[in-house]
């Protein structure tokens, strides 16, 4: 490659790095394309964490990969942190944020404040000879972790010294590498504390106590299994697992002489109780954004029935959004099978029996069929978020 050559196959993976949203997908693709790039046999990425430590998070290794039949890029994963320091030499990297390059890591001169951790060698006897390693520091120069490349190959496939003109354009692909990891990074925190804050709105919402948050936990995660088993995008499964949560927040209108009446409800208690529905849409009603679009949606439409019996619009069929059919089914198996403050928990077999009784009537037989599909997984959830 010449010099205009490798600077465009630097851009390409630039705008390759920076289209990767989520974060987990983004580290394994910065490594990927920094071994390619530079011919490396296997690498690593550490992330620098809260508390002055690195977590190792990232472990690629092809020679490995062969010799053991390992399929996928996770195979020898192993997340641990360590400090800091530079005594080891990522450490040294994350804290003095310059390159190394190294021809032999098991030769690295006495004079030098770092030692080679042999232990990872020792366990898989591979040979670590080779070593690349560059800081990866974002826009405002803070360090965001370190990339490790090991045993660059010639076509010879024996392991040679990282060229020299490796350096520079290694650690410019770290510098956008780390700008893409920062914003990943910034992006989940906002994203899992929106839910946090959804979760405990949803919390509020219901019976006011504590049961509900491992009901909004079961209920959203059956609701995404059904959703992936009709086929749904990741996308959209996810939004309908961020979403689902919220559809009984319009309980929040619903006085408590009501919601936590320990007995049967008259006709004019259950007529208020129905209004939640309507209650829900008109908190969630407005919002520019789409996931409160959902939301809202939901929250009007998850007691429609498939025939036409539900409220509060009487709706039927395909005319019930499908995100509404989905979040019933999700709903009704939660509450059949827990405890409520006006009915006892149902066993599995009886509450699996008033689903198939219903479908066709209540549910949408699609939507039963999807649940049966990946009953399996909803089996894992109902056991892990079992009410003590
Ligand atoms: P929820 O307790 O979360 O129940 C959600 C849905 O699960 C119910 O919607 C119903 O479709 C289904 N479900 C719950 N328990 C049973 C059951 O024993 N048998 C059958 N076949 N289905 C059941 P629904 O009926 O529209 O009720 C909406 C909400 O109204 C309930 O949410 C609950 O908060 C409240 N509610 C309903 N009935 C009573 C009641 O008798 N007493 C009290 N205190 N609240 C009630
Ligand atoms: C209930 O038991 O209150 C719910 C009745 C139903 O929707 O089947
Ligand atoms: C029940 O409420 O226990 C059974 C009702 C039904 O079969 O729908
Ligand atoms: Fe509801």
């Amino acid at each position: 490659m010449d010099e205009k050559q490798k600077l465009d196959e630097l851009i390409n993976i630039g705008i390759a790095i920076a289209s990767e949203k989520k974060l987990g997908k983004l580290l394994d693709k910065i490594v990927e394309e920094a071994r390619r790039f530079t011919a490396a046999d296997a690498g690593s990425l550490y992330l620098k964490e809260e508390g002055e430590v690195i977590r190792f998070v990232v472990s690629q290794n092809d020679t490995l990969r062969k010799r053991y039949g390992m399929s996928g890029e996770k195979d020898n994963f192993l997340s641990f942190t360590m400090p800091i320091s530079r005594e080891n030499i990522a450490g040294y990297v994350a804290a003095s944020g310059t390159i190394l390059n190294l021809e032999d890591a098991y030769e690295i001169p006495s004079t030098y404040p770092f030692r080679f951790n042999k232990s990872f060698d020792e366990k898989t006897t591979y040979r670590s000879k080779s070593m690349l390693v560059v800081p990866m520091l974002d826009a405002d120069r803070e360090t965001v972790g370190v990339i490790q490349l090991i045993n660059s190959i010639d076509e010879n496939g024996e392991a040679i010294p990282f060229k020299k003109e490796y350096e520079k354009l290694t650690f410019s692909l770290a510098s956008q590498a780390g700008v893409a990891v920062r914003m990943a990074q910034l992006r989940e925190e906002l994203q899992s504390s929106s839910l946090e804050m959804i979760e405990r709105l949803s919390v509020a919402a219901e019976f006011r106590d504590e049961d509900t948050a491992m009901h909004i936990k079961r209920m959203s995660s059956y609701s995404a299994i059904i959703a992936k088993n009709m086929g749904f995008s990741e996308d959209q499964v996810e939004k309908i697992l961020f979403t689902a949560p919220m559809h009984d927040i319009g309980k929040l209108g619903v006085p408590d002489s009501i919601l936590l009446k320990p007995g049967k409800l008259t006709d004019d208690e259950f007529g208020e109780m129905k209004k939640h529905t309507i209650y829900g849409a008109k908190i969630l009603d407005g919002s520019k954004h789409n996931f409160i679009k959902m939301a809202e949606v939901i929250a009007i439409s998850h007691h429609e029935k498939w025939n036409g019996m539900g409220y509060p619009n009487g709706l039927s069929g395909e005319e019930i959004p499908i995100e509404g059919r989905i979040v019933a089914l999700a709903d009704v198996f939660d509450a059949l099978s827990s405890k409520r403050c006006y009915k006892p928990s149902f066993p599995l077999e009886k509450v699996l029996e008033i689903i198939k009784k219903d479908t066709g009537t209540h549910f949408d037989p699609g939507v039963t069929d999807a649940f049966f599909k990946g009953f399996e997984e909803i089996m894992q959830v109902y056991d892990k978020y079992k009410e003590v």
